[in-house]
């Protein structure tokens, strides 16, 4: 018997996607089973490995369950068998149509840098260790989908980067809220002495921020952020700015840490949350049981935190990942030293068994 039942659609997509989201579907499973609550696991295809199927990278059928379900998981998408597809047929729209159906406006992106892995890290260890920041990234705005796009007459193409008040509005309010969750700094991130769309987000964030005079506002240029980010990136706590700006940030906050590999992210805002890792395909190394699984799976602890409020879980499975970093195993992408090497599946089970040890710990403590 279980008191609550959840329907979640896996889309693990290409590349690596499927082997490291096994990993995250297995924690999933036993959190379900340890929190008494019902998970129904229903996996579809996406990306590339549905227009191999179906020749279409979001099937009807995908979608559908996507929107049916209480949340999503995605693995990753795209390679470079379909980089002659049109526009339209690359796996990208798939994903990218999907984040537009479910409506999540906000991609909360933590790059938060594990001790452990000092030396992955591209930095000093005195820089990267003070390194934890949240970006809040705008995803269905900006040049991803502003209109008009294409090619005119000359043969030039275009793209239009456009954002309404309503949209910065939006958005800001998350940013403001997770602030107010941590360490109460803001920083939103813009082009406002070039952009028009930036000027006008300046404007909304400061007319926001009159609703959270407990957070600490500063604005910063996206050239001098990227700077940053590198040189100082303890000055940071949340990051909030508009979709391609939080692409190209996103990947450098997170490669701070060590590794792509390690970093979880969640999108919210819209009918249904969707997670996924915040690193791609990785079509190079896939299929050779050697990709870190842990961006997948904490993003199944964000899961259970957000959308299912099973803080206990979510926090006994972020504490599962350091306990086992901390025992010395590590993924390829992770290993400098002489550590333990093991593969995607792996460190999968060795995080998985940590975690359900202490959730029956948990479970027998909290019992008496
Ligand atoms: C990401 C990816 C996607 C994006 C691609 C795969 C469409 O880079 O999630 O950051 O650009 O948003
Ligand atoms: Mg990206």
């Amino acid at each position: 018997m279980h008191s609550r039942s959840f329907n979640l659609a896996i889309v693990a997509g290409d590349g690596v996607g499927p082997e490291v989201t096994a990993q995250a579907v297995r924690v999933l499973r036993t959190a379900g089973e340890l929190s008494g609550v019902e998970f129904n696991i229903h996996e579809r295809v996406i990306g590339g490995a549905a227009v191999r199927a179906f020749g279409d990278p979001l099937p009807e059928d995908t979608l559908r369950t996507c929107l049916h379900a209480d949340a999503v998981l995605l693995g990753a998408v795209g390679g470079p068998d379909f980089d002659s597809l049109p526009a339209n047929k690359r796996p990208e729209a798939g994903l990218l149509r999907l984040r537009k159906e479910l409506g999540g406006f906000a991609n909360i992106r933590p790059a938060k840098f594990y001790p452990q892995l000092a030396s992955a890290s591209p930095l000093r260890a005195e820089l990267a260790k003070g390194a934890d920041i949240v970006i809040v990234r705008e995803l269905l705005g900006g040049l991803y989908f502003g209109e008009p796009r294409g090619k005119d007459a000359s043969g030039a193409a275009f793209n239009t980067m456009r954002y309404s008040e309503p949209e910065v509005e939006r958005i800001a309010r998350i940013a403001f809220e997770t602030a107010r969750g941590r360490r109460k700094k803001l920083t939103s991130v813009d082009k406002a002495n070039v952009l028009e769309t930036s000027r006008l987000w300046r404007e909304v964030v400061v007319r926001v921020a009159k609703d959270y005079p407990d957070v600490a506002l500063d604005h910063v240029y996206v050239d001098a952020c990227a700077m940053y980010l590198c040189t100082q990136p303890a000055r940071f706590d949340v990051i909030v700015t508009e979709n391609l700006f939080g692409d190209i940030l996103s990947d450098e906050a997170a490669a701070l840490t060590g590794t792509l590999g390690m970093q979880p992210s969640s999108t919210i805002g819209g009918a249904v949350d969707l997670y996924e890792p915040v690193h791609g395909s990785a079509p190079d190394i896939a299929g050779k049981d050697i990709a870190n699984p842990l961006g997948a799976v904490a993003s199944v602890a964000m899961m259970l935190r957000h959308t299912f409020k099973l803080e206990q879980a979510a926090v006994e499975l972020e504490n599962s990942i350091n306990a086992v970093l901390d025992g010395g195993y590590r993924t390829t992408d992770i290993r400098r030293g002489n550590e333990k090497l093991v593969g995607t599946a792996a460190m999968g089970e060795l995080v998985d068994h940590a975690f359900a040890d202490r959730m029956h710990h948990y479970a027998a403590y909290h019992a008496v």
